[in-house]
């Protein structure tokens, strides 16, 4: 269940090419959030929250880490905060990341600020046992983050749109060197996800839309997709971010 709380931050850092790390501290959200829910951050001087993946848990320590892009006015000024500063959150909000018994390999294909959750949910699988192996898409040499953590969980291939690190290209070129997998999990760029999902169209497959959301809320309908059941679309920040490949249409 979501409540309306106050984090702590403790470390804010930039990780790559506009990219923020921040490390934020609550016992309830570290405790009850699962991979592909994200948060609704209040921050100062802008009153539409922001809603933020989250990246990793540590429920001993009862941290919360969140990645985010330094793109516009609200998440420049997140950047700004400082440890010991505070954050009014709602959380852990929308569907996660759903979980199969039978599952043996996943495979995560993340693109850029996409990659986030992904993380969160590798971490998960491999400590219940679940093969991990992950794609991960970025521009440039410069943009790539998490390499080393999501080597970590399994074998990872890295991809950059100029070639500068890794392959070059886009996350698509290298799934035919990933071998066997029986699940896929996908989260980043609008036209990477429908390259991902034609591509693996014959696999059962989940994707996470959060990259597509506004107001976070339900409000500004900005997230609405189209949908293949009644009635013809789906709102992702209330009915995702996380969704069956072959529910929505992108
Ligand atoms: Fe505003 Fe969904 S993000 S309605």
């Amino acid at each position: 269940m979501k409540k309306r709380l106050t984090m702590v931050v403790r470390s804010v850092e930039k990780i790559a090419l506009d990219t923020v790390e921040m490390v934020l501290e609550n016992a309830y959200i570290a405790g009850n959030a699962k991979p592909g829910q994200f948060l609704h951050l209040q921050v100062e001087g802008h009153t539409l929250r922001r809603p933020i993946s989250i990246a990793d848990v540590d429920q001993e320590k009862e941290l919360v880490v969140i990645l985010f892009k330094r793109i516009g006015t609200g998440t420049k000024q997140l950047a700004a905060y400082r440890p010991g500063m505070t954050i009014d959150a709602i959380g852990p909000n929308g569907n996660g990341f759903p979980y199969m018994e039978t599952m043996k390999t996943a495979l995560l294909i993340g693109g850029g600020i996409g990659i986030p959750p992904l993380y969160n949910l590798g971490k998960e699988l491999m400590e219940r046992g679940i093969h991990v192996k992950a794609v991960l898409g970025f521009q440039t040499k410069a943009h790539v983050f998490y390499e080393e953590k999501f080597a970590a969980l399994g074998e990872t291939w890295i991809v950059t749109n100029d070639g500068s690190y890794g392959h070059k290209g886009f996350v698509t070129n290298v799934l035919d060197q990933t071998g066997q997998f029986d699940n896929y999990f996908s989260c980043g760029p609008m036209p990477m996800l429908q390259a991902v999902t034609e591509e693996l169209r014959n696999k059962q497959g989940y994707i996470s839309l959060e990259e597509r959301m506004g107001c976070g809320i339900g409000a500004c309908f900005a997230c609405v997709i189209p949908a293949n059941e009644e009635p013809g679309y789906k709102k992702i920040c209330q009915d995702g971010p996380v969704f069956a490949a072959d529910e929505v249409i992108l």
